[in-house]
């Protein structure tokens, strides 16, 4: 979603400065027009030559430089511009933002542009929690900016504390959520399911499986970046939380049950990417097992299906993580759940299923429609999968 959009983005001068030549070689990497703005300050942290290589585009540093491309018409930018991103956002420039200052580009810039703004506050904390930045923040809040950290950590202060520049991948996704708020998912409430369940042995073990998670984030993304508001039921997984979706983090599929059946009321669409467990132990022991000489058996009881059983008019997605007879099985799991669709997945081919960064799937409708798709990443697998839940909800509001 970042291909072809025109990024301006602000650098002030805080150590984080550095941090920000990462965002602008990823956002490059994504595919955007990276126009970087310094103040004279940042030029005091990271040369304009590091930014000039990184996006291949001129870097502007004064008002009034008449080499650079954009001097003249000093709105070229605010008006080319598609999001506005200001990483790292000094109390200096908050204030002289909020205030409508215009004394130098970025906060011409920034006045004169009609397209969102990204504030990534980075400061010692006292400076961060002085009344007066927290002021300063609220009116840019009140006039639509949207404000990305700061995060609580080690500062060059040497002191820990908030004030640390958002991590690179929450500002990104920040951007990404702005630019994209008004996709054709926007004022949908969609809850996604992600991860394995663990059902506990006793205090130390625990039952579960090999679900990394990708596929469940990759869609709570996928949604967020189509305006949807997000809700993420979790399972523990070794990934980031996705930057505005709301995430609920749940161990045994008990937990995740409650959390989806506390959504159902506002839900407009489920789609339940976490591999649930079917039997948990009957009773968990108190204390740790200890090793002894005699096998030990446990004993397992069934866990109720979350999608067969909750409640709601909503659309719902399941997936079908199978090892033979891909088409059939999932077939049958979306009728016994009463499904919208199901998304099968052949879990024995290398390159698709647990723990991979692709995946080959089946999406099979409950009118019979079977669209088998290429092997895709699973944020392509997301959108794919995306484009159907979107027609569904259109089809149900016409
Ligand atoms: N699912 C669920 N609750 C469960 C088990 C599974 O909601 N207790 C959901 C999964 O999230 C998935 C779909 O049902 O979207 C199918 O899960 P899968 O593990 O493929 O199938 P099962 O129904 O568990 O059947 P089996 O394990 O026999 O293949």
């Amino acid at each position: 979603m970042l291909s072809n959009k025109t990024i301006v983005l602000g650098v002030t001068g805080g150590i984080a400065a550095y941090k920000a030549a990462e965002l602008a070689s990823q956002l490059t990497q994504a595919g955007a027009a990276v126009s970087v703005i310094m103040t004279r300050e940042a030029v005091q942290f990271v040369s304009p030559v590091t930014f000039r290589a990184l996006t291949g585009r001129p870097v502007v540093t004064e008002m009034f430089d008449l080499a650079s491309e954009f001097s003249i018409e000093h709105v070229s930018l605010a008006r080319a511009a598609d999001v506005v991103v200001v990483a790292p956002a000094t109390a200096n420039i908050i204030a002289k933002l909020a205030a409508g200052m215009a004394d130098d580009m970025l906060c011409c810039t920034v006045l004169a542009t009609k397209a969102p703004v990204v504030i990534a506050p980075a400061m010692e904390t006292n400076m961060y929690e002085n009344q007066v930045t927290q002021d300063n923040l609220s009116e840019l809040k009140s006039r639509d900016f949207v404000v990305i950290g700061p995060a609580a950590g080690w500062l060059a202060s040497g002191r820990e504390g908030l004030g640390r520049l958002a991590d690179v991948s929450d500002i990104l996704g920040s951007i990404r959520r702005v630019l994209g708020r008004d996709g054709d998912l926007a004022g949908k409430h969609i809850v996604v399911t992600a991860g394995g369940t663990r059902e506990p042995v006793d205090p130390v073990r625990y039952i579960s499986n090999r679900s990394s998670g990708k596929m469940g984030y990759a869609l709570a993304e996928a949604a967020r970046d189509r305006g949807a508001k997000v809700s993420l039921i979790t399972a523990p997984v070794c990934l980031n939380a996705p930057v505005g979706a709301e995430v609920i983090r749940v161990g045994t599929a008990l937990e995740m049950r409650q959390a989806v059946e506390n959504l159902a009321p506002r839900t407009d669409a489920l789609v339940m990417a976490a591999a649930v467990a079917d039997y948990r132990p009957r009773s968990a022991a108190g204390q740790k097992i200890k090793k002894g000489d005699a096998p030990l058996t446990l004993e397992l009881e069934g866990i109720p299906d979350i999608l067969g059983t909750v409640k709601g008019e909503f659309v719902k997605v399941g997936f079908a993580a199978e090892s033979s007879n891909v088409i059939e099985n999932a077939t049958d799991k979306l009728k016994q759940k009463g499904l919208d669709l199901i998304v099968a997945n052949d879990i024995t081919a290398s390159d698709s299923g647990f723990g991979t960064d692709t995946n080959q799937v089946t999406i099979i409708d409950k009118d019979g429609g079977v669209d088998s798709l290429p092997l895709l990443t699973k944020h392509e697998v997301a959108e794919r999968i995306l484009d159907r839940v979107a027609q569904l909800l259109a089809a149900r509001e016409s």
